[in-house]
């Protein structure tokens, strides 16, 4: 299973530093299987020197470097040995305009240069109500490379994220057939996951793992979903 906690815009660089030593200590202490992720804000990235989960950026622009205020490039990445990237997070593509384009751009240029990628896709409550959902998926995903080894994709729901309503289990499991379908090869669910929701839904066909948001931000929480997806 594959596990990854979004702390978006919270936690600071001093309580990021030492959930990510709790963490660190959980996972040895348990050996747990779990690939694990954790993607703190970007003032509190650390070296990934993290024996037991790796640290992820939630965005970065695609060039080594250069002038792009506000940014952050490869190569600052780099010198924090990060290896992992967050791509096309629905808060990204909503609040702050990222298009599908810039989106694959990063894409190419991260893969390029080996990372891990997470690429966020999930359509909005009228396009499930319409029943858009394949082609809206289907355009996401169109100039990715399917086929690079390195891909995750977190299928996040836009209506399901930071509502405390995750989709339903019927819903993920059609949903990551149809993302398996069109050829993607590692496929986790984001959306309102919690301890009490994450046994259920890492248990589903298709279903290669979670991207947890609000129920990452305290460690224990975190903790009992990694638990819950060994049990599954
Ligand atoms: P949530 O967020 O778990 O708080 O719904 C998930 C995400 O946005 O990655």
């Amino acid at each position: 299973m594959i596990i990854a906690g979004n702390f978006k815009t919270n936690h600071t660089r001093s309580s990021t530093l030492s959930y990510a030593k709790g963490l660190n200590q959980f996972l040895r202490d348990r050996q747990f299987g779990a690939e694990v992720y954790l993607f703190p804000p970007m003032s509190a990235l650390a070296y990934d020197d993290f024996s037991h989960f790796s640290i992820g950026a939630q965005n970065a622009y695609p060039v080594c470097g250069g002038a792009y205020t506000g940014e952050i490039g490869l190569d600052q990445l780099n010198e924090l040995q990060i290896k992992t990237l967050m791509i096309g997070h629905s808060e990204r593509r909503v609040l702050l305009g990222e298009s599908d384009q810039i989106c694959q751009r990063k894409f190419e240029f991260f893969a390029h240069h080996g990372m891990n990628i997470f690429l966020c896709v999930g359509e909005s409550l009228e396009v499930r109500q319409a029943q858009k959902v394949r082609e809206f998926l289907a355009l996401q995903l169109s100039g990715i490379d399917l086929s690079y080894a390195r891909l995750i994709v977190a299928y996040e729901p836009i209506w399901a994220i930071g509502t405390g309503v995750s989709a339903s289990l019927i819903e993920i499991q059609e949903t990551h057939a149809i993302l398996k379908d069109l050829g993607c090869s590692r496929v986790v669910y984001g959306g309102s996951v919690n301890p009490q929701n994450a046994r259920e839904i890492m248990s589903l066909d298709g279903v290669d793992g979670v991207l947890v948001g609000g129920a990452s931000l305290r460690l224990e929480s975190f903790c009992e979903i990694i638990e819950n997806g060994e049990m599954k």
